[in-house]
């Protein structure tokens, strides 16, 4: 960190734009446009201010740019792509680039060798994945002739984007509290127990027996109205939540023996956060279907892949000839995001970042556990180079402490992301050991000012 880095009280902000017309999503609005915070351009671990300040992305932006920022192959890729065909519908027509990049997607699906999920659905989003690996399953039941399955269970604390099916599943209150949602969607507990598994590096030990919740919600409603259950098998946005040993393995076990569709929301989790290519590799448990988004691209170009297992996608192919799924958006295998994924899985493949983290992942655990013992610091969690610092809130202002450790960071020139009073970190997998070094101590020593 340079003298930059200081925080200044009138910086020097050139050309800066009005700020009324730009509603800004999941932002408290009027507080961002009295104290603005801006990024104007953004390079391998950095990203640099208006006021010129660098500041080191300890989040890979929104958990998606994987490979570091600035990328140039992506950048060119995107640039021939589109003097090369801008766009071309890909309903009842087709264009090589989106075949080439789903066969590139297939090798690498998530799942063992001859069992990977290697059939394909592109969307323009993590929210969009889910919506559509939730109707994709829908669909399968009534296609195998179980179409009373109609039942989608989630799992408190769980974000799985912000359309109509995603926060029905989802167990975030509040990001539903004004909006309908589907009917008989339903909740299995989520798997967080600080009072067994504080400071955990890796998975817990402890609430294997939580995913029995799926045996409650069976006995509850029916195996068969339940079409499919859904979880992160790392939940992120809720504060780094890791399964327990063993409870993935259960819950797969359950939902095979009701005929459930397990769905593993892999947005955060995909392409290398954990040192495997996807979290369903890494904790060696295959589910039906996996939702992507975010690293598929590097972030560049909005883009997500759902990966349906062939059984899944082979019961819809048996149906009458014609349209198997009525779904589809117009950006589904956009020529310029599919040059940006191309271009995205060979930089993984060429630098080894789909397993990078696994090499970083004992230091990046001992650094952030040598933040134990800090001030209000109530639990770290660990896992891949994915780590959530939990403090402690203060009396009647919840999430209050968490964002003064993020606007003290930010103003030391470290970038986090706080939910609730929770700090969660998921660097660039370029990320190299002296900055994990530096993640830590910006961190601790704002976690010091801010306690
Ligand atoms: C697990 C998970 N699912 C879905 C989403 C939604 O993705 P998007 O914001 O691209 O719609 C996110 C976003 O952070 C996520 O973390």
């Amino acid at each position: 960190m340079s003298d930059l880095n200081a925080p200044t009280d009138a910086p020097a902000r050139k050309n800066a734009p009005a700020l009324e017309a730009f509603w800004m999503p999941f932002t408290a609005n009027r507080q961002f446009k009295a104290a603005p915070r801006m990024f104007v351009a953004a390079d391998g671990m950095h990203y640099t201010t208006d006021d010129g300040r660098q500041v080191l992305d300890g989040t890979a932006g929104l958990w998606c740019c994987n490979a570091g920022h600035g990328r140039r192959g992506i950048a060119s890729a995107v640039e021939r792509q589109l003097a090369t065909m801008d766009f071309a519908p890909t309903f009842q027509m087709g264009h090589p680039i989106a075949f080439e990049f789903a066969e590139r997607l297939a090798e690498i699906a998530p799942g063992p060798r001859g069992k990977k999920l290697d059939r394909v659905f592109f969307t323009g989003s993590g929210s969009e994945s889910v919506d559509t690996a939730l109707k994709i399953a829908l669909a399968y039941q009534r296609a195998v002739g179980q179409g009373t399955r109609t039942r989608l269970i989630g799992r408190e604390r769980g974000y799985h984007g912000v359309g109509f099916g995603g926060i029905s599943v989802g167990g975030i209150v509040s990001n539903r509290r004004a909006f309908p949602t589907l009917p008989g969607a339903d909740h299995l507990r989520h798997t967080h127990d600080p009072a067994k598994n504080a400071f955990t590096k890796g998975q817990p030990e402890h609430g294997a027996e939580l995913a029995d919740d799926l045996e409650r919600l069976v006995a509850l409603h029916g195996a068969e109205t339940i079409a499919a259950c859904i979880v992160e098998p790392v939940a992120g946005s809720t504060g780094v939540l890791v399964p327990p040993k063993g409870y993935l393995e259960r819950l797969r076990a359950i939902c095979d023996a009701h005929g459930i569709l397990l769905i593993f929301d892999e947005v955060i989790s995909g392409f290398g956060r954990l040192g495997a290519p996807f979290a369903a590799d890494f904790f060696g448990v295959t589910p039906d279907l996996v939702c992507t988004a975010k690293g598929l691209t590097n972030g560049t170009i909005p883009m997500g892949a759902v990966f349906a297992g062939r059984h899944v996608h082979d019961a819809l192919m048996d149906g009458p000839d014609g349209i198997e799924l009525f779904h589809g958006y117009t950006y589904s295998g956009h020529p310029v995001a599919c040059a940006a994924g191309l271009a995205t899985l060979d930089i993984y493949r060429d630098e080894g970042l789909l397993t990078r983290a696994a090499e970083l992942a004992d230091d990046w655990a001992s650094a952030m556990h040598d933040l134990r013992g800090r001030n209000r610091v109530i639990d770290i969690r660990t896992i891949g180079l994915i780590a959530g610092i939990e403090l402690e809130p203060r009396p009647g202002a919840p999430g209050k402490r968490a964002y003064d450790v993020f606007v003290d960071c930010f103003a030391r020139g470290l970038l986090i992301r706080v939910t609730g009073d929770i700090v969660a970190l998921s660097p660039p997998l370029i990320l190299e050991h002296g900055q994990i070094d530096e993640i830590a101590r910006v961190l601790g020593d704002a976690i010091d000012r801010v306690a």
